[in-house]
């Protein structure tokens, strides 16, 4: 048997992989755009590793994916693939139209004829996951009350209106022609791979080259944080057991404002990395620079987990603390996948946004 995971060289992608082959049985088939975002690196481990194939592709080329589908007879379809940074949203939105909406749509559109032409027992097991955001939900008040999977969608940035549109598509499959879909809005997740354009990463990456940290606005922002490992965790438990149809709040319980967040990063490196007496700061933290605000800048994002918790019975087995520390040793141990991912490319992105 086998899977098809779109966008499997990306960050939570990769995790993912890594995860169901150390578990299932199942040949995984990744498909991937490899845009700036991905790096194959992070699947060096299973090169040799006969369950795994890597195909480079869109996902909206619908002639790729039939042929992929007639030729590998996937049972689960899982879509990671997305541009997926709000900041490069916001500076080039179509991007993101072209992928998360139209790509998605083409997805969907070439998994329904496969669906249709299968028989009435391989029907029965097959399944589409969408790994979408609990961005969608839009912004939450101080004393809102966490997103659920009954909250309006109310999305503010490019980024978030791309992944709420291809959610309602994957919503109007299901209840159109019965296809059998299910979606994930996932919290903030952090881990290792993770492009270090975003904030956990980006932080460690320029506090260990003594570069500033910037935090937009007051760095009062609250974000959910979950450990990958989790997420990954919680998409096998929803492609086994969910009810087709449904969608899956993931989070972890973890609200932190940013500034919170950074200055955690800062002390666990102070521990991990100790600066130089000769380095003329002492503290990491001395790095912390204000800068102006992303504009649309979502306050709060929380989300309640208990319908997966309840149902599926998943829980996070990583708390912030564990998972935090891990992160930070996971990234000093690998200074050489983090060198590796500073292309061009991402200096030019470096330069030009801060
Ligand atoms: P990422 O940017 O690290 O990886 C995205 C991957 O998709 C890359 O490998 C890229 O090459 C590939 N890709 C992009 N366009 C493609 C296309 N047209 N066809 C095929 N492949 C393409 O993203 P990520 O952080 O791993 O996020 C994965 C998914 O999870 C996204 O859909 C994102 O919206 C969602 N998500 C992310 C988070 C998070 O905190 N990172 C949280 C919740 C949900
Ligand atoms: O909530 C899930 C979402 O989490 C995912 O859907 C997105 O794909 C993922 O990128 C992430 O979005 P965020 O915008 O929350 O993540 P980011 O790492 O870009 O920023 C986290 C917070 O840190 C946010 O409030 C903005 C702030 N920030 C970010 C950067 C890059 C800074 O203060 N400084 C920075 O340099």
């Amino acid at each position: 048997m086998s899977i098809l995971v779109t966008g499997g060289s990306g960050f939570i992608g990769s995790n993912f992989i890594l995860e169901w082959l150390k578990n299932e049985g199942d040949t995984v088939i990744n498909l991937d755009k490899l845009t700036y975002a991905a790096n194959n690196y992070n699947l060096k481990s299973i090169e040799n590793e006969k369950r795994y194939i890597f195909k480079r592709g869109d996902i909206g080329d619908e002639n790729l994916i039939s042929f992929l589908l007639e030729e590998f007879k996937p049972r689960y379809v899982v879509n990671f693939a997305a541009e997926s940074h709000v900041d490069r949203s916001i500076n080039s939105p179509e991007h993101f139209i072209k992928t998360n909406i139209n790509g998605t749509f083409c997805l969907l559109n070439s998994l329904k004829k496969y669906f249709e032409s299968l028989n009435k027992e391989d029907k029965s097991f097959f399944k589409f996951l969408h790994v979408s955001t609990d961005e969608v939900f839009g912004s939450l008040e101080r004393d809102d009350k966490p997103f659920t999977e009954e909250s309006p969608y109310r999305p503010n940035n490019p980024y978030s209106a791309s992944k709420a549109s291809s959610d309602h598509l994957v919503r109007a499959f299901n209840k159109t022609y019965n296809f059998p879909a299910l979606t994930t809005n996932c919290s903030n997740n952090y881990g290792p791979y993770q492009f270090p354009e975003k904030l956990i990463p980006l932080i460690i990456n320029n506090a260990l080259l003594k570069k500033n940290l910037p935090i937009y606005g007051d760095g009062l922002q609250i974000r959910d944080w979950l450990y990958v490992e989790d997420h990954c965790k919680a998409i096998i438990k929803v492609l086994k057991m969910g009810e087709i149809g449904e969608t899956y709040n993931v989070g972890g319980d973890n609200e932190k404002t940013n500034i919170e967040l950074v200055k955690r990063i800062c002390t666990l490196l102070d521990d991990f990395k100790p600066l130089k007496a000769e380095e003329n700061i002492s503290k990491y933290e001395e790095l912390i620079q204000f800068v102006s605000d992303r504009p649309g800048h979502d306050r709060r994002y929380v989300i309640d987990s208990s319908k997966i918790q309840r149902d599926l019975g998943w829980t996070p087995e990583e708390t912030f603390d564990s998972g935090i520390e891990k992160t930070v040793i996971w990234y000093l141990s690998n200074l050489d996948w983090v060198e590796n991912v500073q292309n061009e490319n991402y200096l030019n992105w470096i330069d030009s946004h801060y």
